[in-house]
């Protein structure tokens, strides 16, 4: 129970509340990040004449050599990793390391220290979401000219390509990635030289840190910087809205690949079985993206209502922050990765989907068009195919089948051509606006996705 505060105190601390109150179970984490503020703080020390230049340098390698042998301390024995950080430093140099801690406060400290972490991590996550990306661009190109039912309502509504499908979830993790570098802006600010709150009677040079540690500037008032959480709500947002995109991609999965539908089939070593029936091949890695998403979304209800009405400045409370935190870039790393391999292993079964095809009612409104080109006003157009539609369900008759007399008792319109228009490229490729399923606007969106791989920073 070793702490940096005392002095104030007459007994020593219980031992249930000393553990109720501690976070290095947790928090040791952020150790690199404590130890490189603190040898940026270190040289700010120096720079106003706190520190002299051999007890600045002492400090500085001292704080080198515990990132060094990190793997050999007791972190058990500590509060918190502040403390953990400055008690080991005291032990290794001696009383020299009791000066670092100058003006420093752990609330500017940890404030400094997570958002040190979570940039850090950004960029893994940023590097993942784009694999991810790469690979639903890959599996676009290869079937950009193979065609699906597209859906509403989870019905048959009209035909598109599956190249087509896979790039919507290419655009929702566009939209993510854009994000991420949204909040990693966001949290570029460094607090350390906010003191405990009313900022620090040593002018240590905040711009100057800020440069060493990474940071773009430098947080602008200290009651804020040191009771924000904003960036980990931003982090708590962020992965809960990704984790809903790959939850939407999961559930498809586990619809395609049932019996009914039977569009995909899961490799091997990418599902499991039952314990008791010989049968089954289950798709629990889908179920699992999609069963994980609902814990994203407690977590950031957890933060978001954690600084509701929490009064300024620093509180307690804003250390359950960080279980939330690393909770949620733990998982989203994880489903990340899973999910890439996954999809990658992914087969597509084109008989299966060529069988839904047959379905000539996924036609209709390309039908209903051919009357408007011939110069029938939509809503009339649009009248007598429900009727045709109606008519060979009554008949059962496939829409697809009937005879061009059969059509132009409907409309005299009608032409041989018609049939022209029974094809699923020719309905793909009916679609002309930009971001529509033809072949010509799938490729576009394919050469403006590697585009984008390849240049977003
Ligand atoms: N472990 C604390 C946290 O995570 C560090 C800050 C402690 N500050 C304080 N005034 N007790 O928030």
């Amino acid at each position: 129970m070793k702490k940096v505060w005392k002095g104030r105190f007459n007994k020593e601390i219980d031992k249930d509340v000393y553990n109720f109150n501690s976070s290095i179970s947790f928090d040791r984490r952020l150790f690199k990040y404590d130890v490189l503020a603190g040898q940026a703080y270190a040289k700010a020390l120096y720079r106003i004449k706190i520190l002299k230049s051999d007890e600045m340098k002492k400090i500085v390698n001292g704080l080198q050599k515990l990132l060094e042998k990190e793997n050999t301390i007791d972190f058990s024995q500590y509060e918190d990793v502040h403390s953990a950080v400055e008690l080991e430093l005291v032990k290794l140099i001696g009383d020299v390391g009791k000066k670092l801690h100058t003006g420093r406060s752990r609330n500017d400290l940890v404030s400094t220290d997570t958002r040190m972490y979570l940039k850090d991590e950004i960029i893994v996550i940023k590097k993942l979401v784009k694999n991810l990306m790469r690979t639903l661009v890959d599996m676009a190109d290869k079937y950009k000219d193979t065609y699906m039912p597209g859906y509403t309502h989870l019905q048959h509504a009209q035909i598109i390509a599956v190249g087509h499908w896979l790039l919507s979830y290419f655009a929702m993790l566009k939209r993510d990635y854009n994000l991420l570098n949204f909040i990693y802006d966001r949290m570029n600010y460094l607090p350390l030289g906010s003191g405990a709150l009313a900022g620090s009677n040593y002018n240590v040079h905040r711009m100057t840190m800020a440069k060493e540690l990474g940071f773009k500037d430098i947080t602008e008032n200290s009651i804020d910087a040191v009771s924000d959480r904003d960036f980990v709500i931003d982090f708590l947002y962020f992965s809960s809205l990704l984790a809903m995109h790959l939850s939407r991609l999961a559930e498809e999965i586990v619809i395609f690949n049932s019996n009914e539908f039977s569009f995909i089939e899961i490799d091997d070593a990418y599902a499991t079985g039952s314990s008791l029936m010989p049968n089954k091949k289950n798709p629990d890695i889908a179920e699992l993206i999609r069963g994980k998403t609902g814990s994203f979304f407690g977590r950031l209800m957890a933060g978001l209502t954690m600084l509701k009405g929490l009064p300024l400045a620093y509180n307690k409370d804003l250390q359950e922050d960080k279980p939330l935190l690393f909770k949620s870039v733990d998982e989203i790393k994880s489903i990340l990765e899973i999910t890439e391999k996954f999809l990658k292993n992914i087969k597509i079964k084109e008989d299966k989907l060529s069988e839904q095809l047959l379905d000539y009612f996924m036609y209709a409104t390309d039908i209903a068009d051919y009357l408007v080109k011939k110069g029938m006003a939509f809503r009339e157009a649009y009248e007598i195919v429900g009727k045709l539609v109606a008519y060979s369900i009554e008949n059962k008759k496939s829409f697809g089948r009937l005879e061009i007399d059969e059509l132009q008792n409907f409309s005299e319109l009608f032409d041989e051509d018609v049939f022209d228009l029974l094809h699923p490229e020719a309905s793909a490729d009916a679609k002309c606006t930009p971001g529509s399923t033809s072949f010509k606007y799938v490729s576009k969106q394919i050469l403006a996705a590697k585009i984008f791989l390849q240049f977003a920073k």
